[in-house]
């Protein structure tokens, strides 16, 4: 079997597992990206047991996506209380610390995701790193008027950022699902995430970063032929 039919059966894996965690929920989140669009998915399949429950999405991509199956979807500024949330993310650390945004969603779903009571990441296996940034570099979300003086702040601290353009369907850079612009952003190698996360969220026009410190109560791994469940001990927030 070729490498990307492992890591999609292995996503499967994980994303199937998740539906144990939303069974008792009234009030589930849901983040954006290939993994969760296996979870929801796999929802359409189990069909009418999830329509009495409510929905709200990261991203416009998965509000559709949850309502041309059928569930009820809230605008999140209508939601008081999450229940569950259930995301992907692009790596995640021994700690379950994690880097999101590679589709561009970072700032919903680091809201959704502070304010559930439980938060659970479906990953594939190959997500596991020993460090952050070991494959993808840090999104942030970035307020329009300070691209270039938050581009040019992060070029000066050594970061490497890049703009995110993007490649198909429009010229220019990417804009996020709440009108900001993605820049990239590449730290030296073996930074600390807690302090990065700190600098980064600081700076006016910054909107929101990718990087998710202490967030994840579950990140359900999957694999080809099984699943772990990682679970934080502490919760820090
Ligand atoms: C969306 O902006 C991201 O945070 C996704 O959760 C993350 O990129 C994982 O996506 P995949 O499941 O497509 O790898």
């Amino acid at each position: 079997m070729s490498v990307g039919g492992d890591v999609n059966k292995a996503k499967l894996n994980a994303a199937r597992k998740a539906v144990e965690f939303i069974t008792d929920a009234e009030v589930i989140g849901v983040g954006t990206g290939s993994t969760v669009e296996m979870f929801i998915k796999i929802l359409s399949e189990l069909g009418s047991d999830f329509r009495d429950k409510v929905f709200t999405a990261s991203s416009i991509d998965t509000v559709l996506k949850l309502s041309d199956i059928g569930l009820k979807v809230l605008h999140p500024a209508s939601i008081e209380r999450i229940d569950v949330y259930v995301d992907s993310a692009d790596e995640v650390d021994r700690d379950l610390n994690m880097i999101k945004g590679g589709g561009a969603a970072l700032t919903l779903e680091k809201i959704l995701t502070y304010y559930s009571s439980k938060r659970i990441f479906i990953v594939d296996h190959t997500k596991l790193v020993s460090h952050l940034g070991e494959k993808h570099p840090v999104p942030i979300d970035v307020q329009p008027y300070a691209l270039r003086m938050v581009y040019s702040y992060l070029l000066r601290q050594g970061y490497n950022p890049k703009i995110r353009y993007s490649v198909k369907g429009k010229y220019g850079p990417v804009i996020s699902d709440i009108g900001g612009v993605i820049i990239d952003v590449y730290p030296p190698k073996d930074f600390d995430p807690q302090e990065l996360e700190r600098e980064l969220a600081s700076l006016p026009g910054v909107i929101e970063t990718g990087l998710f410190i202490g967030l994840a109560d579950y990140v359900i791994v999957g694999y080809e032929d099984r699943v772990n469940v990682l679970k934080r001990e502490v919760r820090s927030m």
